[in-house]
């Protein structure tokens, strides 16, 4: 093993690859409908990494450092045989943590072989439990119903760790902060607050609609009292708060108000095979390229080393100081 530091002397352990770049979902703070409608281009098959490329790259990461994999999309379940891929990328050596973030919509169904083909942990993004809000938020697709189900049943199967991901816009939804924990206190399904980021340039993102950790808290401890948990690892991106009278764990993603580029060892794949170090990217690195266009893994592996040893990103701790700045990779290529 080789383990590489970016400039800032962070290592990278995490590699998060998005296997698709459609979605059945048109959440307006993401894939807005009228931004995204029939004659919009997704990739072509030919265009996504093949399984065999993935695999590739990953055992070169893993060299590098990284140890967890996370498959994003789009919408990830949109792939065909993605338990075909986690199956391949469990055998790395090095990698012992494989995830998935999906909105749930197809995942019942495919939730046994998933995880029989060795997947560890499920993020779902649940935004509200109120059924018209939640066909709303998903720009008139979803239905609540069978995602609460499929929560169900990853709570009850062998997966390590089941974690809800609930953006929160305010006077969107933030009216189903309580509602959400309630339903699921006393459970190990973890509800995870996310302040509402300016990802990309297509969600019409404004300040205003961030509610902050501390407003967040504030809603919850009108209701329960909760306190702070030491983090799981270096790095985690939520903190972690538990009831103080109940079972159960709360997490908070505050990109906004507290920052934690210190400790990011997060790199991002597209599903077109570009390398982005930087969920607020505005360059790319087009790996896809390279891995077709040589059979030189060095050439390959040398490019990899030298773009995270030249890193510097920390657009969250900087973004106050930004202005005008357009360029952003869009949420639905990488997957958040
Ligand atoms: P685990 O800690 O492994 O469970 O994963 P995660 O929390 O990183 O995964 P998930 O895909 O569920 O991400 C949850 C939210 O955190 C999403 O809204 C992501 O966009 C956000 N997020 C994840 N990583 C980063 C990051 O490096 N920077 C910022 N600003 N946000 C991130
Ligand atoms: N801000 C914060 N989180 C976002 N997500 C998508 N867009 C945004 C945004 N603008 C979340 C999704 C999903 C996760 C991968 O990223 O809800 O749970
Ligand atoms: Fe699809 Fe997730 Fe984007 Fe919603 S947030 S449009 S579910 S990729
Ligand atoms: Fe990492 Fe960029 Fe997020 Fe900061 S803003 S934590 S550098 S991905």
């Amino acid at each position: 093993m080789n383990k590489i530091k970016d400039k800032l002397n962070r290592p990278i352990k995490d590699l998060r690859i998005s296997v698709m770049d459609t979605c059945n979902y048109r959440c307006p703070y993401c894939m807005p409908a009228d931004k995204f409608d029939e004659n919009y281009q997704f990739l072509k098959k030919e265009e996504r990494l093949g399984f065999l490329e993935i695999e590739k790259l990953v055992k070169i990461f893993a060299n590098f450092g990284v140890n967890k994999i996370r498959l994003t999309g789009g919408e990830p379940l949109l792939r065909r045989n993605l338990d075909r891929l986690i199956k391949y990328l469990k055998n790395i050596e090095g990698i012992d943590d494989i995830a998935l973030t999906t909105n749930g919509q197809l995942l019942q169904k495919q939730l046994p072989k998933l995880i029989d083909a060795g997947l560890d942990r499920i993020n779902i993004s649940l935004d509200t439990i109120d059924e018209d809000l939640y066909y709303q938020m998903s720009g008139n697709r979803g239905q609540l119903q069978v995602v609460l189900d499929a929560i169900d049943a990853a709570s009850a199967s062998s997966l390590k760790s089941v974690k809800l991901n609930c953006v929160v816009q305010k006077g969107v939804n933030d009216h189903q902060i309580l509602p959400l924990l309630e339903r699921y206190q006393d459970t190990n399904v973890v509800v995870r607050f996310i302040e509402f980021m300016d990802v990309g340039t297509k969600n019409d993102w404004q300040k205003s609609k961030v509610i902050d950790f501390k407003e967040i808290i504030k809603i919850i401890e009108s209701k329960w009292q909760i306190e702070p948990l030491s983090a799981n690892y270096i790095g985690e991106v939520a903190e972690r708060y538990r009831y103080k009278n109940h079972a159960g764990e709360i997490g908070f993603i505050s990109s906004i108000s507290k920052p934690f580029c210190q400790t990011c060892s997060r790199a991002r794949i597209s599903a077109d095979g570009k390398l982005y170090t930087c969920l607020f990217a505005h360059t790319e690195h087009d790996l896809k390229k390279l891995i077709r266009s040589s059979n030189n893994d060095k050439e390959l592996e040398a490019t990899i080393q030298n773009i995270w040893q030249n890193r510097d990103d920390r657009y969250s701790e900087i973004r106050h100081e930004l202005t005008g700045n357009k360029d952003k990779i869009e949420m639905y290529v990488i997957g958040g």
